[in-house]
């Protein structure tokens, strides 16, 4: 399973991946608005052989691929397409991304993440993409806005940040949204 942008190519996961996985999801920039960050190398050797599993599932709901820089052939973050009821037609689907903070402000994860919609519309055929994050996740809301999804919804005091109460806010762009746009 392969997606192609201008710049990057998104595939799935493999074993041999588990190193870059771990260097990722302990990252502790990469994991600051984040609840678990990969305490071990075992745990991401064990985080992807699940994902091995579940990529096997029919129909398909899980689409959590390595984001790989094309030029340099280096894996520099991962997204995420989960497919919520994907034996229903028009499902929703829900869509996350985490890049090595050396990669950030380039413009990679929307350039992931409107490759990710674009599938998730044009090949899954989904109803409707969301995401959320806390408001403070500033880089994370703007990725949002740039892929053209809206905002829904605020959930307040969702969770601690450094010691204070955050709101977390809901973002998602609609199948007739994309194809209108
Ligand atoms: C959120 C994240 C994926 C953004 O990655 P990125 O590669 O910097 O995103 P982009 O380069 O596509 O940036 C999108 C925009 O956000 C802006 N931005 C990024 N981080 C920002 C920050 N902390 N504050 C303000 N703006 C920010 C960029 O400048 C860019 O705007 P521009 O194109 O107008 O210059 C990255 O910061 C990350 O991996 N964070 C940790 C994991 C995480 O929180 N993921 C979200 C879970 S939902």
């Amino acid at each position: 399973m392969t997606i192609n942008t201008k710049r990057l190519l998104l595939r799935d996961l493999c074993e041999e991946d588990a190193g870059s996985v771990y260097t990722l999801f302990s990252n502790k920039d990469t994991m600051r608005y984040l609840d678990l960050p990969h305490p071990s190398i075992e745990h991401s050797q064990a985080y992807v052989a699940e994902l091995l599993t579940r990529y096997l599932e029919t129909p398909r709901r899980c689409y959590e691929m390595a984001v790989i820089l094309t030029e340099t052939n280096t894996l520099i973050g991962v997204v995420n397409l989960d497919i919520e009821h994907p034996y229903l037609k028009d499902a929703r689907a829900c869509i996350d991304y985490y890049f090595l903070p050396e990669y950030w402000g380039m413009g990679y994860a929307t350039e992931a993440a409107k490759g990710l919609i674009q599938f998730g519309f044009e090949t899954l055929e989904v109803n409707k993409i969301a995401t959320g994050t806390l408001k403070c996740n500033v880089g994370s809301e703007t990725v949002m806005k740039k892929c053209g999804m809206t905002q829904e919804a605020e959930f307040k005091q969702h969770a601690q940040f450094n010691g204070e109460w955050v709101n977390r806010i809901e973002y998602a762009i609609l199948k007739c949204e994309y194809f209108s746009g």
